[in-house]
């Protein structure tokens, strides 16, 4: 039996996505997952890449890589801000070499299940930790680390026996294997059990941080010809954390009204921060005073950024205005937050992920 693309897809992220609805809770609990989907064929849809993997933060994406841009990026504000670029690009680095080695896992599997090459399959991996939080007290809850091929659960690691349990029969070549090199087992349990809640709880930490300060908007005003005698004056503010955001484009030190004003309304960017913008047409002659206006919970005096006539352009897109353009995302599941820290973990950082390395590769299906 075939399954089309669209429901083998939706099978995979409903098994992966929905996995966890949150239960009731007494204590506190906090989750750091990463997961991995990589497809056996690329598939001709937007937006479907043969290989992506994201980090999740209680749910929240906080990171992101994808076979075409192959560059681990942020997805948070503090991501950003928090940890520096040795993160990155050590992430960067392990994320390309997972992608090698899922495009090798794959393809054993599919021999391994007498698949046809023709058809598509998927794999995923999923791995984090959760715990749980009594007073101040944290303790690790849970650990996962399981693997899933076409939706269905392939073979799991049992943190407690610290070892491999398969669901069929095609995983046992699989669990003998990695079995048989127990460090391999004891590296997957330390990870689990100690690594990975090192990173929950600084990540954590790091959200909480940020969202305690929150982050001040960047101010800016533009205008454009938008026909012979008129032009478009645009106030863009962008980078704030939280959403709320109090904004008006002044003439001579007075609000505009409403009316004559175009608002995009308050935006989600990618990093969790948010946009705004606003625009109104005026006379090219006209050689009034205008202003863009902006009081944001992190500021304690508003930002009013004063429009200057001689960065008028006459391209309808300007440099000055796409340099300043970052594209809202339409999905609303932003939590970021802002701005401001930073923190060194390099050899830390350095040393996971060299380990992650040598352990991808000598596990091998
Ligand atoms: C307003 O925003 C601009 C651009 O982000 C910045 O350069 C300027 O310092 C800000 N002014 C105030 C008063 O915060
Ligand atoms: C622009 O010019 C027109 C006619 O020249 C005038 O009626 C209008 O009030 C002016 N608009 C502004 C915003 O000054």
């Amino acid at each position: 039996m075939r399954m089309s693309v669209a429901t083998k897809i939706c099978a995979l992220l409903c098994v992966f996505l929905l996995y966890g609805t949150p239960p009731i809770l007494q204590a506190e609990k906090h989750s750091l997952y990463y997961i991995y989907t990589a497809l056996s064929k690329p598939v001709n849809l937007p937006g479907v890449y043969e290989f992506t993997a994201m980090g999740l933060l209680d749910d929240t994406q906080i990171d992101y890589y994808n076979s075409k841009e192959q560059k681990k990026i942020p997805k948070q504000t503090w991501m950003k801000e928090k940890l520096q670029e040795d993160y990155w690009e050590k992430g960067t680095q392990s994320r390309k070499s997972k992608e090698q080695w899922f495009d090798l896992n794959i393809d054993i599997l599919m021999k391994r299940m007498r698949h046809s090459e023709s058809d598509l399959h998927v794999l995923q991996w999923r791995h984090g930790c959760e715990v749980e939080q009594q007073g101040s007290e944290l303790s690790f809850s849970k650990g996962i680390s399981e693997y899933a091929y076409d939706g269905e659960n392939f073979i799991y690691f049992d943190i407690k026996e610290s070892m491999w349990v398969t669901s069929v029969d095609e995983a046992l070549p699989t669990k003998r294997k990695w079995d048989s090199v127990p460090i391999l087992n004891q590296y997957t349990k330390g990870y689990l059990e100690k690594e990975c809640v090192d990173w929950l709880n600084k990540f954590r930490e790091y959200a909480d941080e940020e969202l305690k300060q929150g982050s001040p908007p960047d101010v800016h005003v533009f205008a454009r010809k938008s026909t012979k005698t008129k032009l478009k004056l645009t106030c863009m503010a962008t980078g704030f954390y939280p959403g709320d955001v109090m904004m008006t484009i002044r003439k001579y030190g007075t609000s505009l009204p409403e009316y004559e004003v175009e608002s995009t309304g308050i935006r989600p960017n990618h990093d969790g921060s948010y946009q705004m913008r606003m625009s109104v047409e005026i006379n090219k002659s006209e050689e009034a005073e205008y202003d863009c206006f902006v009081s944001h919970k992190s500021m304690k005096e508003p930002n009013i950024t004063e429009w200057r006539q001689q960065e008028t352009t006459t391209e309808s897109l300007t440099a000055s205005e796409s340099a300043y353009t970052e594209e809202p995302v339409l999905d609303k599941e932003s939590d970021g937050r802002g701005d401001v820290g930073k923190a060194s973990d390099s050899s830390a950082t350095m040393f996971i992920f060299s380990l992650s390395l040598i352990f991808h590769f000598i596990l091998i299906f």
